[in-house]
């Protein structure tokens, strides 16, 4: 990791809270492969109790995919399917982020999706500043487990959190850049596809060039 994304992902630790650093996360047996990791971390987790979201909890949508995926999706939050379910990206957003991702000839299996929160919002509003920095270290957790070459950011929402900013959706597009060292690609959250479809040619443009850059890892 470079010193500039070293410094990058100390700044949101900080943000999110974090104090101190330990080498395999706290109270959970590092296990011998990364799914079974995940999936005791997603165990752990389920009683979360950081912010307000618990209250609407049904499922924590902790994320699926590839353990070892060459990139990682990363959308806002859960909203109702995905609450009743416990899996992201499964309601009508999450049909139309598979039609993109085929599109691209990227099969969802071969990625790794995730969340900026993982409990809905109700009523599928904005994640707050506070619910947001208190489930982020859930998330680089898992992007140090699994470890993907690349990110592909879904939305406003999960730009301005990740990159610490208040940035249009249009400048993040526009000005490529890394998150947590890795190349990473900002494009329109599939929901707001559905809203106005109008932002799909601008959308496909972004998921080319995605495209590219993972035909190449
Ligand atoms: N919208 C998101 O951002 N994430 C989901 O999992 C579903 C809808």
């Amino acid at each position: 990791m470079s010193r500039r994304a070293l410094i990058q992902y100390l700044e949101l630790l900080k943000q999110s809270g974090v104090r101190q650093l330990y080498l395999t996360p706290k109270n959970i047996e590092a296990a011998p492969d990364k799914l079974q990791t995940l999936n005791n971390l997603k165990t752990a987790y389920g009683d979360c109790n950081k912010c307000p979201l618990a209250k609407g909890r049904i499922n924590l949508v902790y994320g699926e995919g590839n353990p070892n995926a060459k990139a990682m999706l990363i959308g806002e939050a859960p909203g109702e399917q995905e609450n009743d379910t416990g899996r992201p990206f499964v309601g009508a957003a999450g049909q139309l982020l598979d039609k993109m991702l085929a599109a691209i000839n990227i099969r969802r299996e071969d990625v790794y999706i995730a969340n900026i929160v993982k409990c809905r919002p109700e009523g599928n509003r904005n994640p707050s500043q506070e619910e947001r920095l208190a489930c982020l270290p859930y998330l680089v957790e898992q992007i140090n487990i699994i470890q993907p070459q690349i990110f592909l950011i879904l939305g406003l929402v999960a730009a301005q959190t990740l990159f610490g900013d208040s940035n249009t959706l249009t400048w993040h597009r526009e000005n490529r850049s890394e998150f947590m060292g890795r190349p990473t690609w900002v494009t329109y959250h599939p929901a707001a596809l559905l809203r106005n479809p109008n932002w799909k040619r601008p959308a496909w443009e972004d998921l080319q060039a995605f495209q590219q850059a993972y035909e190449k890892l």
